[in-house]
């Protein structure tokens, strides 16, 4: 299928300066921009932090934290000293060696950030789990990844099953007033104590980092593997599409739960020795639009569901804050919509950069990047040292303006590692030993920029945040009253997509607006808010396939008013 690009092209930057600047570039270029380059010795954590506290950079604010209870800054020498005492912490006071899994299940706060980087620091695999999760879904990837510690608040370890997980040993608590047992242990009270020296453990390139938890369209969350190697990419990225300058103010709007929140919100900036601001708390135009003023943002990194609620909030909102302090904006998680585009031109004064990349690929990889030719609504192009392409179901590559799956040459620095446990499923998703398959559609131009088409399986991305529809079916199918669920991503002008389920009663149950408001709150509270169906329809039976499979594609053109297509292998039963 040969499709015509939508959208006309601008830009004010020459193409061929760019690609003659990146044509030589090769990845080992990048090595010596860390210390283990000439030590032998790596650990992300030293090259982002410590690094820096021994050098003239040490006094240099390298966090800002603020939300609605707390205002602090912390140095790059007070962070090297904090994320020591943390890892003092963890390996008195737990068995936690090399390549065990430490998780952090906590509303982002400064205490979090001491707590991920003290972990890799002793050399565990951090994991993070975003603070809306609820019992079933912390129970799914703490039990998979056998995780040996947990961070967590007081007010959260209600929704942990502590008894259900066997490999638990310590769960680290940061709250007032903590009682301790065998198992759990006051944080902060030891954390006071702890020697603010710590003997790093160095690693190998190739050893875990961070594990983070993302969906797929069938079966339970996949924990994806990242190790220290992802530094390469992260920090070049930083350098090339974050465009960090030494004396930038830096705002990443993710959280660590999500990898864009550690890749870009702790690892790229701080490789760079850039100061960060961390604002905790919900979201509300004026405290955004006031944290960029007050903080002086120059680089700011955040997402199109963010910019699209600025956008609804009105531009009148703006007039009482100065942005003059922005010098370049970015976006990922989902397309970044033209409008959007103009509206920052318009309103921002600021050209949008769209980037794309997934948790599976670790770092950016197809983007808009400050010295390249800017086409609004594509993504971009590959960052220099990533080949991207569209193949075809038989993994072969095809012309340009032709739709298919968006494919990555293997070998980029930041690529999963494993899938943990799930070697299966990892291997799945590389084709002819060669590409891998990253989901999407898009198809390229003839300048090699790429154009998002949708997701080719039935992954969700509602508000930037990615949410697998099995996961929340399972959820709904344990409400007594359900006999069967099917859920889908609908279109929604603010959020990309909503979750929309589609369900069907057990006998005798008849459909009202209680048992609607029911479900919802149930998979608010047992799995996660995000992840929570706005829209429930009932029906009275669901297409199934015959091995019985509900048939999300005939949900989908039901919603959206298309043809259902072939539906002869629908079960009759
Ligand atoms: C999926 C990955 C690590 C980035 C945050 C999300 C969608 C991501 C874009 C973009 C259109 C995008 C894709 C991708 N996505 N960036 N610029 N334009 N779609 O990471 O949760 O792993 O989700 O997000 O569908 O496959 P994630």
């Amino acid at each position: 299928m040969r499709i015509e690009p939508l959208v006309a092209t601008e830009g004010n930057h020459n193409l061929s300066d760019y690609e003659k600047t990146y044509a030589n570039f090769n990845w080992e270029n990048v090595n010596e921009a860390f210390s283990w380059h000439e030590t032998g010795k790596v650990n992300m954590a030293y090259e982002a932090i410590d690094r820096h506290a021994e050098s003239s950079k040490a006094n240099r604010t390298a966090l800002y934290f603020e939300d609605a209870d707390r205002k602090e800054s912390y140095t790059f020498q007070d962070m090297k000293s904090l994320t020591n005492k943390a890892a003092n912490v963890f390996k008195e006071q737990s068995s936690i060696q090399k390549g065990d899994r430490l998780f952090i299940f906590m509303p982002r706060s400064p205490e979090l950030y001491f707590a991920l980087l003290g972990a890799i620091k002793m050399g565990a695999v951090a994991g993070t789990l975003f603070e809306a999760f609820m019992e079933v879904a912390i129970y799914d990837r703490l039990l998979d990844s056998e995780a040996k510690v947990l961070v967590t608040t007081k007010a959260l370890l209600e929704r942990v099953p502590v008894e259900k997980l066997p490999h638990l040993e310590k769960i680290f608590i940061i709250g007032e007033d903590v009682v301790e047992s065998e198992t759990t242990i006051d944080f902060n009270k030891e954390f006071a104590n702890a020697r603010d020296q710590f003997d790093i453990e160095w690693v190998d390139l190739e050893d875990g980092l961070v594990l983070h938890y993302t969906s797929g369209s069938t079966g339970k969350p996949k924990g994806i593997l990242h190790v220290h190697n992802a530094m390469i990419q992260q920090y070049q990225t930083g350098k090339w599409v974050l465009d960090l300058k030494d004396d930038d103010i830096y705002w990443c709007t993710a959280d660590p739960g999500w990898v864009t929140g550690t890749a870009y919100g702790i690892f790229a900036p701080w490789l760079h020795g850039i100061s960060m601001l961390v604002v905790g708390g919900r979201f509300s135009p004026q405290n955004w639009y006031g944290a960029l003023q007050n903080y002086k943002v120059s680089v700011w990194y955040s997402a199109p569901t963010a910019f699209r609620m600025l956008m609804g909030a009105g531009n009148h909102v703006l007039e009482d804050y100065d942005l003059s302090s922005l010098r370049h904006v970015l976006s990922v998680g989902e397309p970044l919509n033209p409008e959007v585009v103009k509206w920052g031109n318009e309103v921002l004064h600021q050209r949008i950069h769209d980037t794309w990349w997934m948790t599976e690929t670790g770092a950016q990889m197809i983007c808009n990047y400050p010295s390249m030719m800017i086409k609004p609504g594509s993504m971009g192009k590959p960052v220099p040292g990533v080949t991207a392409t569209i193949v075809d179901d038989q993994g072969i590559e095809v012309p340009p303006f032709t739709m298919g799956n968006l494919a990555i040459k293997k070998g980029w620095p930041s690529m999963m590692r494993q899938i943990w446990n799930n070697k299966a499923k990892y291997d799945s998703c590389f084709m002819n030993e060669e590409w891998y398959v990253s989901g999407d559609s898009a198809y390229m131009d003839d300048d090699g920029y790429f154009w998002f088409q949708g997701r080719i399986d039935d992954v969700i991305m509602t508000a930037g945040e990615r949410v697998g529809p099995f996961e929340v079916e399972s959820k709904i199918l344990e409400h007594p009253a359900v006999l069967e669920a099917g859920v889908i991503g609908k279109p929604d002008p603010i959020r990309g997509e909503i979750i929309k389920a589609f369900i069907s009663l057990k006998e005798g149950i008849e459909p009202s607006e209680e048992l609607e408001a029911a479900i919802k709150l149930f998979v608010k509270t047992g799995l996660a808010a995000h992840a929570a169906p706005r829209e429930i329809e009932f029906k009275e039976k669901l297409p199934k396939t015959r091995s019985g499979k509900i048939m999300r594609r005939v949900l989908k053109a039901w919603e959206l008013d298309l043809p259902t297509g072939d539906l002869s292998t629908i079960g009759d039963d």
